[in-house]
């Protein structure tokens, strides 16, 4: 005869459900994962290098980036291998995964969210800054779109290339600020 399911029969069930639950995880050994940590920041332009590393081998990873209010999902549920998506990599090798962009700009920083899937889950996250790139890196910048090279071999600055760099960024802010300046006469008139 059967016997009709009554109230006190639920909290039985979740007992036995939780009892192998915990004997399951028992037999696992923890992930721990390694990230990562804190803020990266690195020069426009420049390799970031985001990892995670396991003890187990990863089932997969999802990382999703927040930034300016939007959130995006870059890769999902990724198994072991290499992925490419929009200039991010992704390569899942055992128990390290690790997030590359080889060319860093603005639409690539914000908040990271890595949802790690190993032995267990696991959420963390990383974040990516830009900074401007150091007065080495624009000075070469500089250079590479000097207008007039002969005139700045000739310059008495030689030899001082902060100097020199400095008078040209100021030229070429003069010129820029003066075809503003004309645009916008010519456009009233
Ligand atoms: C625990 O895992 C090992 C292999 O990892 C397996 O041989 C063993 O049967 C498992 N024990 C239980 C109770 O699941
Ligand atoms: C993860 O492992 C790789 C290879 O051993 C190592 O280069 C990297 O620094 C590790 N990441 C972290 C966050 O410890
Ligand atoms: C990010 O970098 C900018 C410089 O480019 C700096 O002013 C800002 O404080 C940094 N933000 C964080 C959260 O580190």
């Amino acid at each position: 005869m059967p016997t009709c399911p009554s109230v006190p029969d639920i909290p039985i069930l979740w007992l036995l459900l939780l009892l192998v639950v915990s004997l399951n995880a028992q037999n696992k050994s923890w992930d721990k994962p390694v990230c990562t940590e804190g803020i990266v920041s690195v020069p426009r332009g420049s390799p970031a290098v985001m990892t995670c590393n396991i003890s187990n081998t990863f089932t997969d990873v999802t990382i999703q980036l927040s930034a300016y209010g939007k959130d995006r999902i870059i890769f999902e549920k990724k198994p072991q291998g290499n992925f490419s998506w929009h200039g991010w990599e992704l390569q899942v090798r055992g128990g390290q995964a690790q997030l590359v962009i080889k060319d860093t700009q603005d639409n690539h920083t914000g908040i990271y969210l890595w949802q790690l899937h190993g032995g267990q889950r696991y959420y963390t996250n990383t974040v990516l800054n830009i900074s401007e790139p150091s007065n080495e890196d624009k000075a070469t910048d500089t250079r590479l779109f000097t207008p007039f090279p002969d005139h700045a071999k000739s310059s008495p600055l030689e030899g001082k290339p902060g100097t020199l760099v400095g008078v040209i960024t100021v030229f070429i802010v003069g010129v820029a600020g003066f075809i503003t300046f004309i645009y916008y006469r010519h456009r009233r008139s």
